[in-house]
């Protein structure tokens, strides 16, 4: 696949580990400058240690779920990079998942509204008035999940608050295209991180089954390539997605899920 982001800066959010780590760390292979966010100080430094030797990443504390959090991590890593050409929006998951309708209580519902609505969307707000007041363009992804198209019970409070992302993906490059101003979703299948192994071991856990059981079953056996998405794909695709050479696909949803979900249409 194409593109280039060689220089770019490039803020991923929730990327201490899992999916935002390694998208940090492929697109610092890949010469952009990025800059990562987690709640934990320590994790957070654990990260970028690890990251050092790709290429040069900062690393600004903050909840997610917080207003004054969202502010500072944008100021503070729009000084760090001396600007923001990109934002890589990953969610932290909803406490309490796995987690079925019946077990969810208001907060649960309130957490996931702020994880998977309030947050990207005030992000967004505050970096696209950035770009406008700045005269610059950018692209923001917003990662989400196949789960979106195809429910799955235990993750119904983040599936129910992360389907808005496909509507603001369009409506701002609807909005902004003209200005430079560029988004799309991605609807993620399986990748192997410590927060799907978290939630699959308590599924195997109420199941009574060993985990590799339910790995197996849930994970594995969901695709015809009976494997998980390989850090490389997803970087490639970001990679492209963040260079001009996407601009057509400007306010598209796409899936990368190995054939998971089985319908056809978007
Ligand atoms: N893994 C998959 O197969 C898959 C597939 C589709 C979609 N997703 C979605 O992708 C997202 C990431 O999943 P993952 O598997 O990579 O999770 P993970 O391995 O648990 O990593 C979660 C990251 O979020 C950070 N974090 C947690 N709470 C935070 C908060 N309040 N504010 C800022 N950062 C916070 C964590 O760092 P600290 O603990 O240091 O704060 C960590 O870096 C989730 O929304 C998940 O639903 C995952």
């Amino acid at each position: 696949m194409a593109g280039d982001v060689s220089g770019k800066r490039v803020l991923v959010t929730a990327s201490s580990r899992g999916i935002g780590f390694n998208i940090a760390r492929e697109l610092l292979i890949r010469g952009a400058r990025v800059t990562i966010n987690s709640r934990n100080p320590e994790n957070l430094s654990r990260a970028l240690e690890k990251l050092e030797r790709y290429g040069v990443a900062h690393g600004v504390r903050g909840d997610l779920r917080k207003r004054e959090d969202l502010e500072k991590l944008l100021s503070t890593s729009w000084k760090l990079m001396n600007g923001i050409d990109a934002l890589v929006w990953n969610a932290p998951n909803v406490s309490c998942e796995p987690c079925f309708l019946h077990e969810a209580n208001y907060d649960d519902w309130v957490e996931a509204a702020l994880i998977h609505s309030v947050a990207p969307g005030y992000l967004s707000s505050l970096l696209v008035e950035r770009w406008l007041r700045e005269r610059t363009n950018g692209t923001i992804i917003y990662l989400s999940s196949a789960s979106v198209k195809e429910p799955m019970p235990p993750l119904v409070l983040a599936d129910v608050s992360r389907a808005g992302l496909i509507q603001l993906a369009k409506g701002l490059s609807r909005n902004y295209g003209k200005k430079g101003i560029r988004a799309y979703a991605v609807l993620l299948g399986s990748f192997d991180t410590p927060g799907a192994r978290k939630n699959l071991l308590e599924v195997s856990r109420i199941k009574g089954e060993p985990f590799g059981e339910t790995w197996k079953r849930e994970v594995l056996n969901r695709t015809p390539l009976h494997r998980t998405g390989k850090w490389e794909e997803l970087g490639s695709l970001l990679t492209f997605l963040l260079s001009r050479d996407a601009e057509y696909l400007l306010g598209s949803t796409l899936l990368m899920d190995g054939a998971m979900t089985r319908a056809v249409m978007l």
